[in-house]
């Protein structure tokens, strides 16, 4: 059962539990222009995101969803003003602070796709926290995906598998889907995360820049023109129980 689920928002005719997805990916998309749309800097955007954030990881656990993956910090980002990179990761030691405790309470396992180590010292202390805290949880897994890109990610399953292969404790032969997912930061460092069901992303663009494409060979789409900040938890709801309606056929008839 949900820590969460004793403040229950599910209403049961409306959704099928059975088909609930077991793993939502998110590309929270829409801070900056949020901000610009409310006259207020790029960080105060991504604030007011972080608390969209909270309110969605929370919905999530009600709703019964195992894996929740979101989009904080991709490997292009870097490109951005060292004021809005400085301000993102500070916002993340400050979400650590403040909501640890209430995610360890709810049960709530963190980790992190992606290279959390080259990001500022503080950030990655913040991190190493919350994995540490989180480890032994079993409720909700939320995966932030963090100084991550999917091909990077890709390039580095590969390096793994060929170190083996010159190692000579694999041939050609032995690589398949399953050795290459279990190199991904999805795979068995991560605890196996079950490829998306669901994909969603804000803010009205339809594309995936780079987020868990190997991954997201048989995942659902959803779109929607909400800034993220602007992404409720029922707005969350409906896009599930939406996708409850779909028939998935992953190839088959
Ligand atoms: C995309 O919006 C959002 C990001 C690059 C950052 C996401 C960060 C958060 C939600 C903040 C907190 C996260 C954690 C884990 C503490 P954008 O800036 O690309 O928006 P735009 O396309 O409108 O400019």
């Amino acid at each position: 059962m949900a820590a969460y689920a004793a403040i229950l928002f599910i209403g049961d005719n409306m959704i099928d539990k059975d088909l609930i997805p077991k793993h939502v990916a998110v590309i929270m998309d829409g801070n900056g222009r949020w901000a610009t749309k409310n006259k207020v800097s790029r960080v105060s955007g991504h604030n007011q995101g972080m608390l969209a954030m909270k309110d969605i990881i929370k919905r999530a656990d009600i709703l019964g969803i195992k894996y929740l993956t979101v989009y904080a910090f991709s490997t292009e980002n870097w490109k951005r003003s060292a004021e809005e990179v400085g301000g993102i990761f500070k916002l993340l030691v400050k979400y650590v602070a403040s909501e640890l405790e209430e995610l360890h309470h709810n049960n709530v396992k963190v980790r992190i796709l992606g290279d959390y180590t080259q990001i500022p010292d503080s950030a990655v202390a913040s991190i190493e926290r919350a994995l540490k805290t989180t480890e032994n949880n079993d409720g909700l897994q939320f995966n932030i995906a963090l100084n991550y890109g999917s091909r990077l990610e890709i390039i580095r399953s590969v390096k793994k598998i060929a170190a083996l292969a010159c190692a000579g404790e694999i041939n050609a032969d032995d690589i398949d889907e399953e050795m290459i997912s279990k190199y991904l930061y999805t795979g068995e460092e991560n605890g196996n995360v079950p490829d998306p069901d669901l994909i969603i992303r804000t803010s009205g663009e339809e594309r995936l820049s780079n987020f868990l494409l190997w991954q997201c060979a048989y995942s659902e789409f959803a779109f929607t023109d909400s800034l993220w900040p602007d992404f409720t938890p029922d707005e969350f709801e409906s896009i599930i129980e939406e996708y409850t309606t779909r028939h998935r056929r992953f190839g088959g008839r």
